[in-house]
């Protein structure tokens, strides 16, 4: 046996450094910088509470919550390496990127959860400009509930910020709710909370901004900003409203819309809309983002505050987005059919359903914390929910035959809405994310351009965890 030397392990150190460039302890053995998934510690809860114990990501220091902003432009690739300092085997998904199947991070279709200790190289192209998000998803109600969720910004192709009728800066919000006990630490006992995810899923106490407790956040008198706002929510769907900023919508889930002004905004968990508002120029400084609580009694989250300097007049209309112009059309001549029915829940339940091909009661399955079904199937991995062939408009109904809304996620792809019953969107917005309330149908059109393996299910991750979980195939 070869005995090494000192000197030997030297040198060899001294190759790779040289390999590998800076030696710098963020760079990992491939040189991708780290993305670290590790416990950490964060101010949620207002000032005279104690921090919060949560699971965090880093690619410097301390883990923050929501985790460090990563940018790129459009076309450019988004380079981490994943490295597992938790607990529990994690994965992480780039939500709403149209991204290549193995980097995906939909744990266990497309890749297997990194253990503790592990690492997993995460290496993609990012096409489409817009807002989007990462999360964890292995055991996402759980990992994203305590944490594990940051902003992607995928910046504009063609200059946008600056341009006349455009915003002169930019803020993301990322909006999270937390359930907390009195000593601010998470309930650790509620991911199994088989109750709530029969209803409108585990419903938070603190409603946090950029991780904070009703923070105050400056804007110029007449200053026009793009708000990226995003909802890491695990289940609470957001109704928002910014009176005196004259909020206009200008894009949804990244997708560039035709400027409108908006009254209220309603942000299902994992939905992203980017907002103009303009600071205003008389009043009082403070103007407040709020949110209802679901009773319709707004509450302040957090406060825009007035300061400095009025900024020059901006009377032209809001300057659109440009186009993505890399979406394929969908061809609607003949497109494939795709029925996808919601059962479920309290108050209607579902007769039967199949669980891991056995057909059950309603009760049975509530003994495998199965409360919810896609077309007769609770948790549906075993056999994928439809498949494409590579290049073809697949138009899907979606209805919700239960009592309570969804928010119904597909991966790899943005679809276009078709037809609508209820409220909550219109038709011609392309998105990743699309909310459904109870007893409404949604008609979705894509192209299933990008091979692969793809989870489809509900966002609000209760609902995720209790059976509205399945896959369609690509190829
Ligand atoms: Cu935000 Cu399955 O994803
Ligand atoms: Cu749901």
């Amino acid at each position: 046996m070869r005995r090494l030397s000192r000197r030997t392990v030297l040198k060899g150190i001294a190759a790779f450094a040289g390999s590998a460039g800076l030696a710098r302890p963020s760079l990992a053995e491939t040189g991708l910088p780290i993305l670290r998934a590790a416990p950490s510690s964060a101010q949620l809860a207002p000032a005279g509470y104690p921090a919060t114990p949560v699971w965090a990501y880093a690619t410097e220091g301390a883990g923050t919550v929501p985790g460090p902003e990563i940018r790129v432009s459009a076309g450019e690739r988004v380079r981490h390496r994943l490295h597992n300092d938790l607990p529990q085997p994690t994965a992480v998904h780039w939500h709403g990127i149209r991204i290549e199947n193995a980097m995906d991070g939909a744990a266990p279709l497309t890749q297997a959860p990194v253990s503790p200790g592990d690492g997993f190289d995460y290496d993609f192209e990012a096409p489409d400009p817009g807002t989007y998000w990462y999360h964890s998803h292995n055991r996402s109600m759980e990992q994203v509930a305590r944490g594990l969720a940051g902003p992607l910004i995928v910046e504009d192709r063609v200059p946008w910020l600056g341009e006349p009728g455009a915003a002169t800066r930019e803020v993301t919000l990322v909006l999270d709710d937390w359930l907390l006990n009195g000593d601010a630490t998470i309930m650790e006992d509620r991911w199994d909370d088989l109750h709530a995810a029969a209803h409108g899923g585990r419903m938070g106490n603190t409603v946090t901004v950029n991780g904070a407790a009703y923070p105050d956040l400056d804007i110029r008198p007449g200053e026009r900003v793009r708000l990226r706002m995003i909802n890491t929510a695990t289940d609470r769907i957001m109704r928002l409203a910014l009176p005196g900023l004259s909020p206009r919508l200008i894009a949804l889930d990244g997708h560039p819309v035709p400027p409108r002004a908006i009254e209220d905004l309603v942000l299902a968990p994992a939905q992203r809309a980017d907002l103009v508002v303009d600071g205003r120029k008389e009043g009082n400084p403070r103007a407040g983002l709020l949110l209802d609580p679901g009773n319709g009694e707004w509450v302040d989250i957090a406060a825009f505050v007035h300061a400095g300097d009025t900024v020059a007049e901006h009377d032209q209309d809001v300057r659109p987005l440009p186009a993505w112009g890399t979406l394929p059309t969908p061809d609607l001549s003949d497109p494939q059919h795709v029925p996808m029915l919601m059962e479920g829940g309290a108050m209607r339940g579902m007769r039967e359903a199949r669980y891991h091909g056995k057909t059950m009661g309603f009760r049975d399955l509530a003994a495998q914390g199965m409360v919810w079904a896609f077309n007769g199937v609770a948790h549906g991995m075993d056999a994928p929910l439809f498949r494409a062939s590579l290049g073809r408009t697949v138009r899907m109904e979606l209805t919700n035959k239960s009592m309570f809304p969804h928010a119904i996620h597909l991966h790899g792809h943005h679809f276009t809405v078709l037809a609508k019953s209820g409220s909550a969107n219109l038709a011609g917005d392309v998105r990743d994310t699309v909310l459904l309330g109870a007893d409404e149908t949604v008609e979705i059109a894509f192209v299933a351009d990008n091979p692969g393996v793809w989870m489809i299910h509900c966002h609000m991750l209760s609902h995720q965890k209790s059976g509205m979980m399945a896959w369609f195939e690509v190829a």
